[in-house]
């Protein structure tokens, strides 16, 4: 099968059209204030925080990611107030260094962690273990081992060969970890199918109707050394209706129920995982951590009085909507092209020094961006422009589709919000391109959380 490269849609016709929700901006300058972090403006150039963003490119140089620190930790706090009497942990895959694991610590969240490297780093950030859960389909006999030598507060299984494993590894240190079972509960989430993660035909956990997932509670309950807590679901991410989880919460809960009957056992919790939508253009509508913590504790509630059961505690796991709009990618325009096809139809190009090395998203899930030029303001009309990467390849997106200032060129820059969860997580140094910096930035001043990578640190890896 060959497919249409990503410049397809348009190829061929006449004039220039962006998608149907992108409108043409009466004002170019102007932000979309919900796509930004809450402590960005922009007067004559762009700041965050106080900063401007020609000083954090002029002392940092770009791409960089600025993290507005004071965001970060605001949403933080809303989904931990939101869930009050729940626990909230921060998933630590959209983006973790020692300093976010800290301000998770200090702001009173939880951490989920899915491989050694991410509990290292949270146990390195001083993170206390017994508030770390630990996930992974495949977790390694040392990534475990050091999980239960750490004193990880819970440990989500995934496989009956892992129950094994972990359970000899108790006994090993004389230890009961707490275990909460994963389950995929047969739930579709309207997502990316590459980030959809409770329909049956995938990888993670235990299935709920072909009885797997019964099987390993009876291995759990079985065994001496493993205590179990609870179950756990995550259907996807990046969900904006509540009928996923409300239909995952009820078979889960079911399932839940059952368990207590045929075994006399209680679970004291229930992890319905993360996966909250955020607003990368005008077309995302996110709820708010409130209107989610109602919605979903509703869900849980009624059904635990239909089925007459305690209500468990709840947990559940944001990272994207905690980490994503804290954070812009900012990037110095090298070069413009117009592109002009037989059948009239126009497209620019936009390049920056970055690509799909800081932010593979476009170029993985066909994910949309928005962008503005953040390092003046501009006289010139609006122009739908394509902002693309310096890596070698045409499917190098960086923002496919956004209306920039007519005259757009070298030395401007180009800022991308919604950039804080799973573009540094995710980046590469592919093309030989050093990984990008990450900067906060808080109350008028800039601190570096990661340096940005040199050549030598590449080179450093070449042995041979
Ligand atoms: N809990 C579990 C068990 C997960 O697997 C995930 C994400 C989360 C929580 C957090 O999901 P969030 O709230 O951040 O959506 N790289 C993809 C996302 C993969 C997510 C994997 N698991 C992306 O860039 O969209």
């Amino acid at each position: 099968m060959i497919r249409a490269h990503e410049a397809g849609a348009l190829h061929g016709q006449a004039g220039v059209r962006g998608p149907a929700w992108l409108h043409r901006p009466d004002d170019v300058n102007a932000l979309v204030g919900r796509l930004w972090s809450q402590n960005v403006e922009k007067e004559h150039s762009m700041s965050v925080a106080g900063v401007p963003v020609d000083d954090l490119a002029a002392e940092y140089g770009t791409p960089v990611y600025i993290v507005d620190e004071n965001d970060f930790r605001a949403r933080a706090i809303s989904f931990r107030d939101a869930f009050a009497g729940c626990d909230v942990f921060y998933a630590a895959k959209a983006f973790l260094c020692t300093a976010t694991a800290r301000w998770m610590a200090e702001d009173g969240l939880c951490l989920d962690v899915c491989t050694g490297g991410e509990l290292a780093t949270a146990l390195r950030a001083g993170f206390p273990p017994a508030r770390i859960e630990m996930h992974g389909n495949n977790k390694s006999v040392s990534e475990l081992t050091r999980a239960v030598g750490a004193g990880v507060g819970r440990i989500i299984v995934d496989s009956f060969a892992e129950i094994e494993r972990l359970d000899a590894i108790a006994a090993a240190h004389g230890a009961r970890p707490h275990v909460l079972v994963r389950v995929t509960a047969g739930v579709e989430a309207h997502t990316h199918e590459y980030i959809s993660t409770s329909h049956e035909d995938q990888k993670f956990g235990f299935s709920i109707s072909d009885g797997s997932a019964m099987r390993a509670v009876q291995d759990i309950l079985a065994s001496t050394h493993l205590e179990l807590a609870g179950l756990h679901s995550h259907i996807g991410s990046q969900i904006f209706v509540a009928d996923g989880f409300e239909v995952a919460a009820r078979r889960v809960l079911r399932l839940h129920a059952r368990i207590s009957q045929i075994h006399g056992v209680e679970l004291p919790e229930l992890n319905l995982g993360g996966g909250f939508g955020i607003a990368y253009t005008t077309q995302d509508d996110p709820a708010s951590p409130y209107e989610l913590a109602q919605s979903i504790t509703q869900i849980v509630t009624d059904e635990c009085a239909s089925l007459r059961i305690e209500v468990p505690r709840l947990a559940v796991e944001p990272g994207r909507a905690i980490a994503g709009p804290s954070t812009c990618t900012l990037y110095e325009v090298g070069t413009v092209k117009d592109v002009v096809l037989d059948g009239g139809a126009a497209r620019r190009y936009v390049s920056v020094d970055g690509g799909m090395s800081d932010n593979i998203r476009p170029a993985l899930y066909s994910a949309d961006y928005s962008c503005t030029l953040a390092s003046r303001r501009s006289p010139a009309g609006p122009v739908l422009s394509r902002v693309v990467g310096k890596h070698c390849e045409a499917g190098d997106i960086v923002v496919k589709d956004e209306y920039l200032p007519d005259d757009v060129g070298p030395g401007d820059l180009i800022a991308v919000p919604g950039t804080g969860a799973y573009c540094r997580s995710m980046a590469s140094t592919y093309n030989h391109v050093p990984r990008a910096a990450v900067v906060a930035v808080k109350n008028g001043s800039a601190r570096l959380l990661l340096r940005r990578e040199t050549e030598e640190d590449l080179l450093c890896l070449d042995v041979g």
